[in-house]
């Protein structure tokens, strides 16, 4: 734990601090003594994380931020202040917009954007720079299997997904030389309350095999010097989500969607 607080602290930043993996993220890193600054929307629950992890022993700002905001970045690094940031947990950034692309305002699908692409790079671009001038650190940009091609409904966002995976994959080239970790942590579905509450708005059933955020944030924070990439649940040494040929990529989107037939109908 001192080795872990030594690499990645004395400060921890997470986005999408509030609840789920974000709020487990919080957790554990407060048990392992580093500080934290708690970035979301809503106020009254990251209050309420940082008076339980405050009894830790540990230091916890809050700041509520819209990531999808065009000064986001800007009003993070202002609460960030001079604190040193030696870990960069950048969580937010589901889909919530629950529509096919069309049948959407394209200011929704902007903000989503913002959110995932354009706020995550100039948080990766500011606290990179400070790890690098450190000589250590490290990042965990939370993605999705969605990363690995488009699905029904879900463009964008697979879009910004494959973003953050091709920037966690180009900084983990460049930040190796400076002893900070890169990872992209790609997760299946996970039992979060946002994940709930598209599985309700959608009327599906909550399947019995999501996984949970207490093992996403504990096995996040492992593979943390193992990256680039981490597939939720795949061994490193198999090609996972991932498709190659025009075929199988063509072959996946219908799979994908014909599991998912309840969300897609209602897309639809
Ligand atoms: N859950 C899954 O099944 C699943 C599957 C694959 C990948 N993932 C990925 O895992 C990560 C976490 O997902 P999640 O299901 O927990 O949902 P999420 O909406 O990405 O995360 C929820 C957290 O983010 C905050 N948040 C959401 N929108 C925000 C905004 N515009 N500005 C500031 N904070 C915002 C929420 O707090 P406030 O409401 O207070 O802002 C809450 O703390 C995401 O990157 C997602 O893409 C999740």
């Amino acid at each position: 734990m001192a080795t872990f607080a030594a690499k990645y602290g004395p400060w921890a930043l997470i986005t999408g601090a509030s609840e789920g993996t974000g709020a487990e993220f919080a957790r554990q890193l407060a048990a392992m003594g580093l500080n934290l600054i708690l970035v979301a929307r809503r106020e009254a629950p990251l209050a309420a994380l940082a008076a339980e992890i405050s009894e830790k022993g540990v230091e916890c700002v809050t700041a509520s931020v819209d990531l999808t905001a065009s000064d986001a970045a800007v009003q993070i690094i202002a609460a960030v202040g001079a604190r040193d940031v030696g870990l960069l947990i950048a969580n937010a950034g589901a889909d919530t917009n629950g529509s096919l692309f069309l049948d959407n305002d394209i200011a929704n699908w902007e903000a989503l954007v913002a959110m995932n692409v354009t706020t995550t790079m100039r948080l990766a671009h500011h606290f990179g720079q400070a790890m690098r001038a450190r000589g250590h650190g490290g990042m965990v940009l939370v993605g999705s299997g969605a990363c690995y091609g488009g699905l029904n409904g879900m463009g964008v966002y697979c879009g910004s997904k494959a973003f953050v995976m091709n920037l966690a994959e180009g900084l983990w080239a460049e930040l190796r030389h400076h002893n900070v970790d890169v990872l992209n942590l790609i997760l299946g579905r996970t039992d979060t309350p946002a994940h709930r509450k598209i599985l309700k708005e959608s009327g599906q059933p909550i399947p019995d095999n999501l996984a949970s955020p207490v093992d996403v944030a504990r096995i996040g924070l492992e593979q943390l010097p193992h990256g680039p990439i981490y597939n939720w649940g795949q061994p490193n040494d198999v090609a996972g989500y991932a498709p190659n040929s025009p075929d199988d990529r063509r072959a996946r989107i219908v799979m994908i969607e014909k599991m998912s037939a309840a969300y897609a109908g209602k897309k639809a």
